[in-house]
């Protein structure tokens, strides 16, 4: 069993994969410097499973400035999820952030990775937003990159500083591309957490454009099942995955109308719904193309829309108090 470092390891996925290797017997350092994007406090919970741990450590601190050799000094495999999320919130004054967060600390932390033998695998996560309105679907790993958001445009930033120090500097680099992920611990920000909230409390929820939107939606376990096998997979010293980007995605598409209709029923209460203006980067479909996912992680996402959302549900029922 190996020490593993997770960044952003009190965020949504972050949490679920610390859980996940913790379980498995890893060592499990996490890193997250609880920026205010949401709530720092429902980070904090996230990570109530994992308190009393004793393979379980978390470090607060900023990927910016934190000192990273000792941090990496015993880790082999490093799981990086640390970043500034959201599509729309990325525009104007907002978006320094994005470069600090999604540039400037992937560049320090794989910079901090080059040259270190020790490190097995180093998984990025990036984003099907680097896509942008993509010209086919389902949208293969080979499709050229045309992100519609400057969110985007900085998680394709993170690919290609991770394939050049791949390149020039030998970095075992995995990239999982993922498709609009959802489940517990959702973020707030996020669609189906406004949803569900709404249908619970009897608020209105809003839908933005036309609502013709669709996504293919991937529940959490399944996001952290790929990163499991993105680090653990294969063959380490052959090098099949090494360098490549790979969407997490089941090629399922389902729109948002269908989405508020499976909300109302586990809700059991009629929907509010507020139309507001599209945003911008925003786009209208995505749709993963798996086959490269399931030649090299060896599985595709496989948990059904219908029971994720239950589980969603149930969950944010369970914790409303801390959602809403
Ligand atoms: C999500 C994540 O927020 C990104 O961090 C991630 O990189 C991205 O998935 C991805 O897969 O690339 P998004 O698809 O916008 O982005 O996820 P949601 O916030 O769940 O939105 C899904 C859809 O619901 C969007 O079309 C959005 O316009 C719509 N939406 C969202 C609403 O109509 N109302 C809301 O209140 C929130």
């Amino acid at each position: 069993m190996a020490r593993c470092l997770v960044t952003g390891g009190a965020g949504f996925i972050g949490s679920h994969l610390s859980e996940a290797l913790v379980a498995e017997g890893h060592d499990v350092v996490a890193l997250d410097s609880f920026t205010d994007y949401y709530d720092p406090a429902l980070k904090r919970e996230n990570l109530k499973s994992l308190g009393s741990e004793p393979r379980f450590s978390l470090i607060e601190a900023d990927l910016l400035d934190v000192a990273l050799a000792p941090l990496l000094a015993e880790s082999k495999y490093v799981f990086h999820l640390a970043a500034q999320p959201g599509v729309r919130a990325s525009w104007g004054v907002s978006f320094q952030p994005y470069v600090d967060r999604n540039i400037l600390a992937t560049q320090r932390l794989i910079e901090a990775c080059a040259g270190n033998p020790g490190i097995k695998r180093f998984v990025f996560s990036s984003s099907s937003s680097i896509y942008g309105d993509a010209e086919t679907f389902p949208t293969e790993e080979t499709a050229t990159p045309k992100p519609v958001s400057p969110y985007g445009v900085t998680k394709l930033a993170g690919e290609h500083l991770a394939y050049a120090y791949f390149k020039n500097h030998k970095v075992p680099v995995v990239g999982l591309r993922y498709f609009t992920i959802y489940g517990p611990r959702q973020r707030p920000d996020m669609a189906f957490t406004r949803f569900i909230r709404a249908g619970l409390t009897g608020g209105e929820l809003v839908i933005y454009g036309d609502g013709r939107q669709s996504r293919d939606f991937t529940y959490v376990s399944d996001a952290v099942e790929a990163n499991m096998r993105a680090a653990f997979g294969g063959d380490a010293t052959s090098g099949e995955m090494t360098g490549e980007m790979i969407n997490v995605g089941a090629g399922r598409v389902t729109g948002l109308k269908k989405v508020l209709e499976l909300v109302e029923g586990l809700c059991g209460k009629p929907l509010a719904i507020r139309h507001e203006e599209e945003q911008k980067g925003d786009v209208t479909m995505t749709c993963a193309g798996a086959a490269k996912m399931e030649k090299l992680l060896g599985f595709t996402p496989r948990v059904p829309l219908e029971v994720g959302l239950a589980r969603q549900v149930s969950w944010a029922k369970a914790s409303l108090g801390a959602v809403v």
